[in-house]
């Protein structure tokens, strides 16, 4: 958090105290929800802390009842200084080459945000009311929500609200809240592991404790692990995952989340390094792969069918591998930029709950960022609703993971008061 941490006193002491403990808890979550995956590692969330008299008027209008959820107060008990919190979507950070980036932004941003909210919970300071933005799944949020008028004067443009949130700290709720450091433990192991998995099949009772309740919240989790299912799911990206490949803006926006050096990496705290994406590699090696995934070669090559062949390999380590997980939206038609950020929630549940368990999971959203391709495969793997993730899960091949880990910009940086 920075330097306006602070910012505007409350007159009650009490209040003091709840702000001071809040913002060490917010602090301690933020570290843990910075692990969250991002497509791209683009990070594209930002949290914000209504402080001033204003901004907390102004999140508290935006929770007003009718759409309050979770249990309301009871009578006797003792009121709680709440603070309200908002998620938003940075649009500096976010990926816009294709209209299906903007799913996977409000997955990203779902996903840190259950990630904080559950820290925040496992300190005591759990969500008794949550609002998530009007709008369609595939539409730019809008500007004026929640703010009724110009909002908080510091409130960032470059920053779209998604969710408002109020928390209360409860002392009970605390005790029995989910160990904070299991939960930071889980998220630091959570990683993309792209490497191979082993060819055993997961035992069926884990892949139907991973899908939890069918369908839950208006997400279906379905996995793919018969030969036939996986042989096709295999053929199916080495035929369709070079279109991701040769779209120039597509490319040229992903080529741009690439580090090529350790130093660049840490230094800017996103995207991807070469070895992170393939493995160890030796300098000639490196220096070849890098010329080639330049966009103007892959422009010139893309005439030759360099585009396949990298398809090719990649169905090449998505055909041994155990199961495939399809998730895919139920609910609402058409679906709404809300079911988006759950989305991303069920993705953080679902990918720590696998991790907790020993498995790695490794996302192959190229065949998904393009609307034919996309509803080719829901058609062919019978997927209900809109799928909006797909992913390899199983264990590793190697027990020391030769992959380096992804970078993340500071906790901080994504946290502002207003
Ligand atoms: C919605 C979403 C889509 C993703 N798609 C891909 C993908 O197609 N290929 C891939 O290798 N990684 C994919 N990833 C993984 C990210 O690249 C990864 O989370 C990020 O680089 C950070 O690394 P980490 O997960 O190891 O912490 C995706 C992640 C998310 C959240």
């Amino acid at each position: 958090m920075t330097a306006d941490r602070t910012g505007p006193s409350t007159t009650a002491a009490r209040g003091v105290a709840a702000e001071a403990d809040f913002a060490t808890a917010l602090d301690v979550a933020a570290a843990i929800a910075a692990l969250s995956p991002s497509s791209h590692n683009c990070q594209p969330w930002a949290v914000a802390w209504a402080r001033t008299t204003a901004a907390r008027a102004a999140t508290a209008r935006a929770l007003a009842p009718p759409a309050l959820t979770g249990p309301a107060a009871s009578p006797t008990e003792v009121p709680v200084h709440p603070v309200h919190l908002v998620l938003a979507l940075d649009n500096r950070r976010r990926l816009r080459a294709l209209p299906a980036l903007h799913v996977e932004m409000l997955v990203s941003c779902g996903a840190y945000w259950r990630l904080l909210l559950r820290a925040l919970a496992a300190q005591g300071w759990g969500a008794d009311g949550l609002r998530l933005a009007p709008g369609g799944l595939l539409e730019p949020p809008g500007e004026a929500w929640p703010w009724p008028g110009p909002g908080p004067a510091n409130w960032p443009r470059s920053l779209a609200p998604l969710c408002v949130a109020r928390l209360r700290y409860d002392a009970g709720d605390a005790a029995r809240a989910e160990d904070l450091p299991a939960l930071r433990a889980t998220a630091g192991a959570r990683r993309t592991h792209r490497a191979p998995y082993r060819p055993e099949p997961l035992a069926p009772d884990l892949l139907e404790r991973l899908e939890g309740e069918r369908p839950a919240g208006g997400i279906a989790v379905r996995h793919l692990t018969t030969d036939a299912d996986r042989a096709a799911l295999a053929d199916f990206v080495a035929r369709h995952a070079g279109r991701d490949f040769s779209h120039g803006p597509a490319w040229r926006e992903t080529h741009s989340y690439l580090r090529f050096s350790e130093a660049d990496a840490v230094a800017r705290g996103d995207g991807f390094t070469l070895g992170e994406l393939f493995g160890p590699l030796s300098w000639p090696h490196e220096r070849a792969l890098r010329s080639a995934l330049a966009p103007a070669t892959m422009r010139a090559l893309r005439h030759v069918g360099y585009p396949r062949l990298l398809a090719r390999q990649l169905a090449a380590v998505v055909r041994p591998t155990p199961a495939l997980t399809v998730m895919s939206l139920t609910g609402t038609r058409p679906p709404t930029l809300a079911d988006g950020v759950r989305a991303g929630a069920r993705v953080a549940d679902y990918w720590l709950y696998a991790t907790g368990e020993g498995l790695v999971l490794h996302p192959i959203s190229a065949v998904l960022q393009h609307e034919a391709p996309r509803r080719l495969l829901e058609d062919r793997f019978r997927i209900k609703g809109r799928a909006f993730f797909l992913s390899r899960i199983g264990r590793p091949a190697t027990e020391f993971p030769a992959f380096p880990r992804s970078h993340r910009r500071s906790a901080g940086a994504a946290l502002r008061t207003i």
